[in-house]
């Protein structure tokens, strides 16, 4: 009995002992392979998430973190400042940036290339207005020396505002491929500061010019007339009236001058002085409204400068030397010239005031109002 009970014993010490070792060693052939299983799981989950169907938990957490510092969400920060620095991703900042780099330098580019196809098209269909019965050789005053100073200051800061500011816009995407990164560099650094520094000095010259031309510019009825007539472009000889500045002079003064010259110095002022507390929203805005109405307004200064110069004989001489022919006051500011006539304005051979109108005089006797 003892005999027996020893041996069954034995053996099942024994079979025990097998038995762990082959447990053992399954699990030491399986548990290695678990990994893959897990990862292909995984995997099948994630991709169910990305779908939409699978368990709300089992979405990437990565994905999770960039879902919130897209949507604006705020976390903890030691640092202090004037914006919103708990913020990881500035949510309207990144739209702004998108906007720039898509749709505004897109259809900035389409405006700008549209006005100046405008202008060509305007020249090759109506040419050049000029002066129907060629000139007087008599000139009187149209504009006075600080007149002519502080438009020529204002369109010369204007000029350079607009290549610097054009220049930034559209660096990446033209210049760059153009000149190289390193050279752009170093000119959109001259550039920036230019922009900046002249920016407040072309607002104090939009300033002096609308104080002056405002009284030029009150709307009437002669000018809803002249609108009627379409500026006289289609009516060969027969010209609307119109007094000190016609009706289309006055709607550059209104809508280019003050209007978008408003905009553009707020704008341009709160982005140069990020000092009074702007927020990021603020910013972004005052960059969008910046940019976009310069576009307009460059837009718009093509018309201006063509009529100024290519576009009508006998302009450009009056804001250059002050003076302009009788013949080109009669034909395009009639009723100015008789009210200059009937306030004792009298006409001086051509010759006898051009020596004279290089720096604003020949204006002897010459009431300008
Ligand atoms: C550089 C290009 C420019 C040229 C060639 C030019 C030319 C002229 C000329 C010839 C006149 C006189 C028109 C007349 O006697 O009836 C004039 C008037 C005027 N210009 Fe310019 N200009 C230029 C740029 C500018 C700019 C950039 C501004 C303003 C931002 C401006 C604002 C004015 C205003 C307000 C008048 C008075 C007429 C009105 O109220 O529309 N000009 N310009």
């Amino acid at each position: 009995m003892s005999e027996t009970t020893v041996s069954d014993v034995q053996r099942r010490r024994r079979r025990s002992l097998l038995w762990s070792l082959a447990l053992i060693l399954s699990l030491s052939m399986l548990l290695p392979t678990l990994g893959y299983v897990m990862a292909q799981t995984g995997q099948e989950v994630q991709a169910q998430a990305q779908q939409g169907f699978g368990p709300e938990r089992a979405t990437n957490p990565r994905s999770d973190m960039w879902r919130g510092a897209r949507e604006g969400q705020t976390g903890f920060t030691t640092q202090t400042g004037p914006y919103v620095t708990n913020t990881m991703i500035s949510n309207v900042g990144e739209t702004w940036r998108q906007f720039r780099m898509g749709p505004l330098i897109t259809y900035g580019a389409w405006l700008l290339g549209a006005a100046l196809a405008l202008v060509v098209l305007v020249y090759a269909v109506f040419g050049r207005i000029r002066l129907e019965h060629g000139r007087s050789g008599k000139t009187i005053e149209r504009w006075k020396f600080y007149e002519r100073c502080v438009h020529w200051f204002t369109a010369g800061s204007f000029v350079i505002l607009a290549i610097t500011g054009l220049s930034l816009l559209f660096g990446r995407s033209v210049l760059i491929p153009l000149m190289g990164r390193e050279a752009f560099a170093a000119y959109a650094e001259i550039g920036k500061l230019v922009h900046n520094y002249l920016g407040p000095a072309f607002s104090v010259g939009l300033l002096l010019l609308i104080l002056m031309w405002v009284r030029h510019n009150i709307p009437n009825k002669v000018d809803l007339a002249w609108f009627k007539a379409g500026g006289g472009i289609f009516l060969k000889g027969r010209h609307p009236s119109a007094g000190k500045l016609n009706g289309g002079e006055k709607v550059w003064f209104w809508l280019g001058v003050f209007v978008f010259g408003l905009i553009v110095s707020i704008s341009g002022f709160l982005l140069n002085f990020p000092i009074f507390g702007q927020t990021r929203e603020t910013m972004a805005l005052a960059q969008a409204a910046h940019a976009i109405t310069s576009l307009l307004w460059i837009g718009f200064f093509f018309g201006h400068a063509y009529i100024g110069t290519l576009g009508t004989e006998g302009a450009l001489e009056g804001m250059t030397t002050g003076r302009v022919d009788v013949n080109w006051a009669k034909q395009h500011h009639d009723l100015w010239y008789e009210e200059q006539i009937a306030r004792g304005a009298r006409p001086q051979p051509a010759e006898a005031t051009t020596a004279k109108t290089g720096a604003g005089a020949g204006t002897v006797g010459q009431p300008s109002h």
